[in-house]
This record gives C-alpha cells, sequence and structure tokens, in this order.
C-alpha cells in the first residue's frame, strides 16, 4: 500500500475544516500533517481532529512556509484577498495546492498564481466544487454525447437565499469588497465557470452586466428598529432578524452552518451564540451595515459562434444556492432544478429524466457518510486532488488552472461591464 498524501491546511476555517475532514474518512489516502490559522480556536480544533504535534502548528501561513518543505500538497483555505499570496509561495516551493475559489481578487492576481503554478511543476486545483457534482457532470457529458445537439443558449440562475445573503453578503465575510471580492467573484464564479465549461472550446467574445445592492441600505431600515436584533422592538416582524437566524436556530438544537460560524473563539451554544449576536457582527441590523456587494446581478454573455447565455444571480429567495439551468439547443431542451435533469428530444417528442442517486461512501472502520448534493460535490473535489497527486496525475483535476483562468478572467470582464456601464469586447485570454 502506498503511504497518504501529506497535506498542510492554510485557514482552518469552514473550508479548511471540511477538506481535511476527508483524512477521517480515508486516513489511507490523506493524512493532515500541519495547521496554520492565526484563530487558536480553530488550529487547536484541527490539530485534535488530526492528531497533529505541537512543533506542526502555526499561526499563519508564513510560519509554515519557513520550513524546508514537509508535506506533497497544501489545501490553502484562507479568505479571499489572502490566496495569491500563499499560492505562488507555496507553488514555488514545490507544493501542489487546492485552493480554494476565488483564486484571487484580480485578474493578475490569477495569472501570476496559474504562472507560478506551471514554472514550478506543480498541480492546481481551484474550489470549483461544482463541477464535481455527479448530476452537474452529467449535464456535460449529455451536451458532449450531443443529446440536444448544438448548444444555442444557456439560462442559468444562482437562487442565494434571502437569510444565507443577510448571513455571508450583509453581515459576514463577503459583505464588503474592499475586504472580500465582489459579488460576482465572490458567489458566482462557480456559476460562470459552470456556463464556461458547458459552452466548451468557444470562446466569450461580448460580455454585459448590471446589478446593484438593493433593500440592504439604511435607508430601507423600518423606523423604529435598533442597530442590533437583540435589542430591536421589531424584530418579530423582520425576516432578517439574527435572532431569527442564529439565537432561535441554536435553542432549536442546530449548531450546524450558519450558526457554526459565527462564534470565532468558541463552539456555539445559547451563551455563545447570545454574546456573538450582542457585540459581533453578526447581531447587526441588515440596514446598518458597511456591505456593499451586489444583491442582484445578471450577466449576459456571447460566445463564438453566436452561442448566447445568461445569467441571474439573486439575494430574495426561498432557495439556498439550487441553481436552475435550462439550455437550448438544435435537437432539444435539457433543464435542471439541482435535483434532476431533463432533456426533451424535438425529434421523438420525449423526455427522459435523471435524478440526482443519494449514496453513501463507506470510510475508516466501516464508518458510513452521506452523500447528497454540496456535500457530494465537496468530497468529489479532495478525492479528485489527493487522487490526482497520489498517481502524479493531474488529469484527474476537473478544476484546473487554464480553465480555471479563463473562467475567472471572464468574471472580472463581466463586473467591468457593470461598472463601466457599457458591452465588454473580451480579449484573447489564453493564459500565456
Ligand atoms: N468552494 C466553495 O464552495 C466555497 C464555499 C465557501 C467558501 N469558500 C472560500 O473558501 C475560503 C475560506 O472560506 P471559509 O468559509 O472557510 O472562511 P473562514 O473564515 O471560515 O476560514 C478562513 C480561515 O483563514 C484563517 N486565516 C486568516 N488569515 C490567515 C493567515 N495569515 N494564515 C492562515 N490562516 C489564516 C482565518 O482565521 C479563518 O479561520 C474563502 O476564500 C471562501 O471564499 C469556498
Amino acid at each position: 500500500m502506498t503511504s497518504p498524501v501529506r497535506v498542510i491546511v492554510a485557514g482552518a476555517g469552514c473550508r479548511g475544516e471540511l477538506h481535511s475532514s476527508y483524512a477521517s474518512i480515508h486516513p489511507e489516502r490523506m493524512k493532515v500533517v500541519a495547521v496554520a490559522d492565526p484563530r487558536k480556536f480553530a488550529r487547536t480544533k484541527l490539530q485534535k481532529q488530526h492528531n497533529i504535534p505541537d512543533e506542526n502548528m502555526f499561526e499563519d501561513w508564513q510560519s509554515m512556509l519557513e520550513r524546508d518543505k514537509f508535506a506533497d500538497a497544501v489545501l490553502i483555505c484562507t479568505p479571499d484577498q489572502l490566496h495569491k499570496e500563499p499560492a505562488v509561495a507555496f507553488a514555488k516551493e514545490g507544493y501542489h495546492i487546492l485552493l480554494e475559489k476565488p483564486m484571487a481578487t484580480t485578474a493578475e492576481d490569477c495569472v501570476a498564481i496559474v504562472e507560478a503554478c506551471i514554472q514550478s511543476g506543480v498541480m492546481l486545483s481551484v474550489g470549483h466544487v461544482l463541477r464535481y457534482d455527479p448530476l452537474i457532470r452529467k449535464i456535460k457529458e449529455l451536451i458532449d454525447a450531443g443529446a440536444i445537439g448544438d448548444i444555442i443558449h444557456i439560462q442559468h440562475l444562482e437562487p442565494v437565499g434571502y437569510y444565507h445573503f443577510a448571513h455571508s453578503f450583509v453581515r459576514g465575510n463577503w459583505r464588503n469588497e474592499a475586504e472580500s471580492s465582489f459579488a460576482l467573484l465572490a458567489k458566482s464564479c462557480h456559476d460562470i465557470d459552470l456556463i464556461h465549461h458547458w459552452v466548451g472550446d468557444r470562446r466569450c467574445v461580448k460580455v454585459s452586466s448590471f446589478g446593484s445592492v438593493s433593500h440592504f441600505q439604511k435607508k430601507h431600515k423600518p423606523t423604529g428598529a435598533s442597530d442590533r436584533c437583540l435589542d430591536c422592538p421589531i424584530e418579530e416582524k423582520c425576516p432578517y432578524s439574527a435572532r431569527k437566524i442564529y439565537l432561535n436556530s441554536v435553542k432549536r438544537g442546530h449548531t450546524g452552518w450558519p450558526v457554526s460560524v459565527i462564534c470565532p473563539s468558541s463552539s456555539p451554544d445559547v451563551e455563545s451564540v447570545t454574546e456573538a449576536l450582542r457585540t459581533g457582527p453578526y447581531g447587526r441590523c441588515v440596514y446598518e451595515c458597511d456591505n456593499d456587494v451586489c444583491s442582484n446581478q445578471i450577466v449576459n454573455m456571447e460566445f463564438a459562434g453566436g452561442v448566447t447565455a445568461a445569467f441571474s444571480m439573486v439575494a430574495f429567495t426561498e432557495e439556498l444556492c439550487r441553481r436552475k439551468t435550462t439550455i437550448y439547443g438544435s435537437k432539444g431542451e435539457l433543464s435542471y432544478d439541482g435535483n434532476e435533469i431533463r432533456v426533451f428530444d424535438f425529434l421523438t417528442q420525449r423526455s427522459e429524466t435523471q435524478r440526482a442517486i443519494q449514496h453513501t461512501v463507506v470510510g475508516k472502520a466501516n464508518r458510513t457518510f452521506s452523500m447528497a448534493g454540496h456535500a457530494a460535490a465537496d468530497y468529489h473535489l479532495i478525492h479528485a486532488f489527493i487522487s490526482a497527486v497520489a498517481n502524479n496525475d493531474p488529469s484527474l483535476i476537473r478544476s484546473g488552472p487554464e480553465e480555471t483562468l479563463l473562467s475567472h478572467l471572464l468574471v472580472f470582464e463581466a463586473e467591468r461591464s457593470r461598472l463601466e456601464g457599457r458591452v465588454v469586447y473580451c480579449e484573447d485570454r489564453k493564459p500565456s
């Protein structure tokens, strides 16, 4: 048996912990040998889960890098603004890299990361999890098999979810572009990447975009509302009340996301959540935050050969990130609702449906892990990366440097269109 792939983790937050959990499922395939995070709570949680020796615990990624190369790969799960420096530096040291999306917050930094990986001959996988979702992979297979003929038009919707948006993009880490990144990059780089992937080799020639911050602004604050939900006399009538989203949830025993991420230095319970809402960012009135990222944005794209695509991202939805897509082809129509794919054939006038298969993975000591939706995609992302490193086979990575760079550059061009109020004619974006 070959030895497990040794990984080090930069950023032990949500994503760092999630990717690391693969080592608990498959200890024979991956071992977490070091972790870096300035938050002691996050760092020690991972240390306990993976029995990491004290000498391999670091307060930041830079100190971890000072050590001579001591692992095969690094999982870079730091905040958006902290991707480029570690990615370039670890690439130069010869680490294979799983880099969370977005690759970086500027086009230049994305190019620099790809160049560093190519020059150092290391593998790069970007956290475009949806590419690993079995049903989404099926869509690509159906397109490539000619199930709907030539693609004519793609319509794709990302419903973010009203409380998810309030949590992440009004009160939370991705609310402010200067501190993280713009919404199309932070949230919808997945979607632009999928559209780009489905269209195939044709490059995007023109793009236009509109979008704005709606509703979550001071001018919409109801009369009589307080600056914090715990003191608000009209909180009961507010769908975005932090008391409802977090405190009532934890009182009902729910300690998973989003409750799990609001107490930076302890596990969530009624006491710690109350304290977080009293003093931290997640207790703020949604009309009194320093948010500036779009809550609704559309992107129209024209690809070579006249293929068109229309993308919408909207915060104000019941559904949470359950994408809806229709792909119109010359011979049929394919629709996807997050749970099933339906293909209607114009010639036979028949339709065929494929549903997501709920399955389990059998791991350590025959423990089974339920695999559905995002969980399945997350599992397949890290599984593919570890397999690629173990077998020295970059073809196992479905979100590698070149394609991911092209779709990221398209996101930057779409945002440029929105900011400049004009159609952007895309340059030839092939990486040099
Ligand atoms: N692929 C996806 O679907 C997906 C989903 C959510 C988030 N993300 C991305 O993953 C990244 C991490 O997101 P998250 O939700 O885990 O955030 P998080 O805030 O939970 O985790 C980030 C961690 O990085 C740590 N950190 C900060 N500075 C550091 C430094 N100098 N060295 C080491 N660690 C440092 C923080 O203390 C924190 O624990 C972000 O870029 C985010 O956009 C991707």
